[in-house]
């Protein structure tokens, strides 16, 4: 006897299981919601897996995004609390784990969440030995390192949310000084994503016009003007939004959607993310801080050479020391 689905379809071959450019979401919390969201929403990939260990919280989030299909581009979204479901993923996106709590910094976290990655890296890898690894839970240099260390992956597959997210709010901030457009202000953060990130004064342009060279103290401690401050806001800005709505949530998920979008699209963007910088800037220690780099479908593939001033250089290699100070203390 044929079944309604016999009778309406005739087999030509099977169906394929696994669509390309498969993205698997580790944590269903505030962060990796967002990021499933701006990631279908902006058409980075037809085919998300999301896991975590709650497992009614994942199924209520899976079917809720699953009734919303029809309104996207007839995506395939899946959930388990097996990482089997994993397999077969281009990019595993991790955003499980604790978060800051009110006043908390993000270093704080690094041994809780460092034990929470041992149960999760080693399976995505045995699933998706291919993979490539964008690590977005806090803190989130120190936790791409441990991701890199436990995954046995090359470095240029291991890759942290660093300050691309840091960039983007200082975009935000310095467009609203100048009234230009976000996108149409070229200034980069660097180093660690937090309290010692590294603002790249020395760059920052409206179409190629340096600030600096219009005034040679913008960004300094004799800048009159202010603009000192915006990278002062920028590194407030996770603690004041977290104190005024208890988490981050809509710009990490878009930040991280937009680095999918250059890495499974082997774009060649030029992104600021977290790297193994030793040899890079003065840094021997095997940390990762955040550079700018171009992204591919191989993951890293370019560090752009930035000339930084010798105030920059030491900067980031204060935030190299500080990183190597925490490892130091894991324990794996
Ligand atoms: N890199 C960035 O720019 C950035 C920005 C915002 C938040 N974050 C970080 O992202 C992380 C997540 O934040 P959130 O607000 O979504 O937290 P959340 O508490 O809302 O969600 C965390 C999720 O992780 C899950 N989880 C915990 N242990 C797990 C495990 N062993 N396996 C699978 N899932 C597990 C929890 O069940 C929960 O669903 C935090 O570490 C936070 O600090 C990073």
């Amino acid at each position: 006897m044929s079944t309604l689905k016999e009778k309406l379809l005739k087999t030509v071959t099977k169906p394929v299981e696994t669509g390309k450019n498969k993205i698997t979401i580790v944590g269903v919390g505030q962060v990796g919601m967002a990021c499933a969201f701006s990631i279908l929403t902006n058409n980075v990939s037809h085919d998300v897996v999301l896991i975590d260990v709650m497992a009614d919280k994942l199924k209520g989030e899976m079917m809720d995004l699953q009734h919303g299909s029809s309104f996207l581009k007839n995506s395939r979204i899946n959930s388990s609390t097996d990482y089997a479901a994993s397999a077969h993923s281009s990019l595993c996106i991790v955003t499980a784990g604790a978060r800051q709590r009110e006043g908390e910094t993000r270093l704080d976290l690094v041994q809780r969440n460092t034990d929470i990655f041992k149960g999760i890296i080693p399976q995505l890898v045995k699933y998706s030995p291919d993979t490539i690894l964008l690590i977005v839970s806090n803190p989130v240099d120190i936790l791409t390192y441990v991701a890199w260390k436990l995954s046995g992956l090359p470095k240029n597959r291991v890759i942290g949310s660093g300050t691309n997210l840091d960039s983007a709010r200082f975009r935000f901030l310095l467009s609203q000084k100048l009234n230009v457009a976000p996108t149409s202000c070229h200034g980069w953060i660097i180093g660690e994503h937090g309290d010692t990130s590294v603002p790249v004064w020395s760059g920052v342009n409206v179409a190629g016009v340096l600030l600096r060279d219009l005034d040679k103290n913008v960004g300094t401690d004799k800048d009159t003007e202010g603009y000192a401050d915006i990278h002062k806001q920028v590194v407030q800005s996770a603690y004041e939004v977290i104190k005024l709505k208890g988490y981050t949530s809509w710009a990490i998920g878009l930040s991280i959607s937009n680095l999918a979008s250059a890495i499974l699209r082997n774009s060649g963007q030029v992104h600021a993310v977290s790297i193994m910088v030793a040899g890079n800037h003065g840094i021997s220690n095997e940390v990762f801080l955040s550079l700018p780099c171009t992204l591919g479908e191989n993951g890293i593939t370019f560090i752009v050479q930035q000339k930084l001033t010798e105030d920059e250089r030491k900067l980031l290699q204060t935030s190299a020391k500080t990183m190597h100070q925490v490892q130091s203390g894991l324990k794996f």
